[in-house]
């Protein structure tokens, strides 16, 4: 499977941009793990032409992590035009345009999945985008605004002709936000489009080597995005790797190297952050975590894993599990 000219394996599996997780650290954590690519945080197109410099950061790039795409969003033609130029700079491999954001603030101006209630502007953008920087232009969105207009079928096709590289789309409308179940039929009716061109990523709910496996199976998409699932679980991209290539399930590690994982990503947060920063930041990550799943009586020790102010008063709970289930 080719993205523009970037190669990638049949079946690839990505990781999809989340706000606040998908940082350059954990961006390298899955890609060791076997993720076929990587994305930023969606960065805000007008923060970026301002040049805040939190905005900035967010799209630094390293070697380890490619191919790796930044992912913009914003509602001005001109300003999504000069923001990708800002990031083509930066050199990730792709550049990717956000129009499935669905929170408020975003949305309600506009911008991300509200860019579904005014589908010519989406294309004019994408068009703009696409004529303004040499990258590969991608986008990524939802089945449509809401159930009564779910226009992503022919919207594929627009946004093909606009000259996109790719297309992710989470079978999601906006106004399901998060809710409910992710619905793939319409994925599967763009992949099996005769005249879609372009590679068709799905995304949405796969939690499991399994459930990608399927997804493949069903639909036939050239790859899938895997975010929610990958919080506190890096390694599941290891797993669906070695599923889709084997068709067995990966060889489960101790709870130790799993532990050690999670301890290697808070020692990596309070790195690129600081020490209080840095933990607050992990704790999504602690607190997503499949690891401590099905350990009796493990409240009071969530409790005080989630309250540890330091990395030393964190380790000391971890590590006291650690010996607890050391197997
Ligand atoms: C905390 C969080 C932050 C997200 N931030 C972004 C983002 O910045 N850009 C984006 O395109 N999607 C974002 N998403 C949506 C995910 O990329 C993905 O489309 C969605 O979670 C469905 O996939 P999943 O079921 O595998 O999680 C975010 C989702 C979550 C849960």
């Amino acid at each position: 499977m080719k993205i523009a000219d970037i190669e990638f394996p049949d079946r690839a599996v990505f990781l999809a941009p989340m706000e606040d997780v998908t940082d350059i650290a954990f961006r390298l954590m899955c890609k060791r793990f076997g993720a076929d690519m990587v994305c930023t945080e969606f960065v805000s197109s007008d923060a970026l032409i301002r040049d805040v410099k939190r905005t900035r950061e967010k799209i630094i790039v390293s070697e380890g992590e490619r191919p790796v795409s930044i992912q913009i969003y914003g509602s001005n033609p001109q300003a999504m035009a000069d923001a990708a130029q800002i990031c083509e700079e930066a050199d990730p491999d792709i550049i990717d345009i956000n129009f499935g954001c669905p929170v408020k603030r975003v949305a309600g101006k506009g911008a991300g999945s509200g860019m579904l209630k005014t589908p010519d502007k989406m294309l004019e953008i994408t068009g703009k985008v696409v004529k303004s920087v040499k990258k590969p232009v991608t986008v990524k969105t939802r089945l449509g605004w809401d159930d009564d207009s779910k226009i992503i079928v022919r919207l594929a096709e627009q946004l093909q002709d606009c000259g996109i590289a790719a297309l992710t789309v989470h079978g999601r409308t906006r106004a399901q936000m998060y809710t409910g179940q992710a619905d793939w039929t319409l994925i599967g009716e763009i992949k099996n489009n005769p005249r879609m061109r372009i590679p068709i990523i799905g995304n949405g709910d796969i939690d499991s080597a399994q459930s990608a496996k399927q997804r493949f199976d069903e639909t036939g998409v050239d790859a899938v995005m895997i975010g929610r699932a990958s919080v506190g679980r890096p390694w599941i991209f290891g797993e669906v790797k070695h599923f889709l290539e084997t068709g067995k399930e990966a060889p489960n590690e101790s709870f130790l190297w799993y532990l050690d994982v999670l301890k290697q990503q808070v020692l990596q947060s309070v790195e690129r952050l600081d020490e209080r920063r840095g933990i607050l930041h992990i704790r999504r990550h602690l607190a997503a975590t499949p690891l401590f799943k099905g350990i009796p009586d493990f409240k009071p020790t969530r409790i005080a894993m989630l309250r540890a102010n330091t990395v030393a008063e964190l380790f000391e709970v971890m590590d006291g599990v650690g010996l607890r289930n050391k197997k």
